[in-house]
């Protein structure tokens, strides 16, 4: 597929995924979805590559679902046009390496539940958060209801779902939502250098902390727990060898 809507860089190991549509303030629309999904898979079936990292170009991270696309749909339509967003961001939750949304501007709507199917979140000072579906007589389609209050507690999801607020990212950061706040121009060297932290450390140690702290988010605490144990043992006799080795021979690890 020709990608039309997202750019790919890829620099030392850290794919650096750009929604090109600034006019609309990169509006989600279906040619987005489409190219995100086949961005997962590209970017997947690579092993060249450690982190991903999304972000969009101009004043905006992503300012919702297309509103323009949305008008005209009916309810069957409508109910698809969600469970194609929400399957595309649970792809991403799903992907094996780390994802880091870099939010340089608007994350509204589908575009806080695209940075909340991130790992974790580093906004720029200038980025606004909100769910602003209720203001137009909706409710969030890619799975905020769900999210949201997982990451940030009930009360605080609920007021921004009920009131439809736009916060700063002082406040996000305030109520767990991003991770680090930083100046506009500080925003890519700091996302790269947090990337290239991850991407230094050993690379099967990164997927199975994702793995197993992902899927026990969303199961019991005793499942999670049995998952850990059976990841921990799995980097016996490899990686964790050679790294504890390197630990006890003072020398850097090979991966
Ligand atoms: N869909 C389609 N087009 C959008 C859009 C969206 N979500 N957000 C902005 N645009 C378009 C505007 O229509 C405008 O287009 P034109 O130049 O052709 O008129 C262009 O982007 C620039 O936008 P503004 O002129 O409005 O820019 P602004 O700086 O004055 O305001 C803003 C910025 C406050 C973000 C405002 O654009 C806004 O409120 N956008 C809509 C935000 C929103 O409601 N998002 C939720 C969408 S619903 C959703 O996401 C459902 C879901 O969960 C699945």
């Amino acid at each position: 597929m020709k990608y039309e809507i997202l750019n790919l860089n890829i620099e030392e190991g850290i794919a650096i995924v750009t929604i090109n549509r600034p006019k609309a303030l990169n509006a989600l629309n279906s040619q987005f979805f489409r190219e995100m999904d086949q961005m997962v898979v590209d970017i997947g079936s690579r092993n060249d590559v450690s982190v991903m990292v999304i972000t969009g170009e101009g004043k905006a991270f992503a300012a919702g679902a297309d509103i323009a696309e949305m008008v005209d749909m009916g309810e069957a339509e409508g109910t698809e046009f969600s469970k194609t967003g929400q399957h595309t961001f649970r792809s991403l939750e799903l992907m094996e390496i780390p994802v880091i949304a870099a939010i340089n501007g608007f994350a509204l709507g589908g575009g806080l539940e695209l940075a909340m199917g991130c790992d974790f979140r580093i906004a720029s000072t200038k980025a606004k958060f909100g769910q602003p579906e209720v203001n137009l007589g909706l409710i969030p389609g890619y799975a905020a209801t769900q999210r949201l209050p997982r990451l940030v507690g009930l009360a605080d999801a609920l007021y921004l779902l009920l009131t439809g607020e736009m916060i700063t990212a002082e406040d996000a950061l305030r109520i767990g939502l991003v991770q680090k706040v930083v100046e506009p121009d500080q925003l890519m060297p700091e996302v790269k250098k947090i990337a290239k932290t991850i991407a230094s450390k050993g690379p099967k140690a990164i997927r199975k902390v994702k793995m197993v702290a992902r899927k026990g988010w969303l199961s019991d605490f005793d499942t999670g727990s049995a998952l850990e144990s059976k990841a921990f043992g799995s980097l016996f006799g490899n990686e964790g060898a050679e790294g504890m080795r390197a630990f006890l021979e003072k020398r850097e690890p090979k991966w």
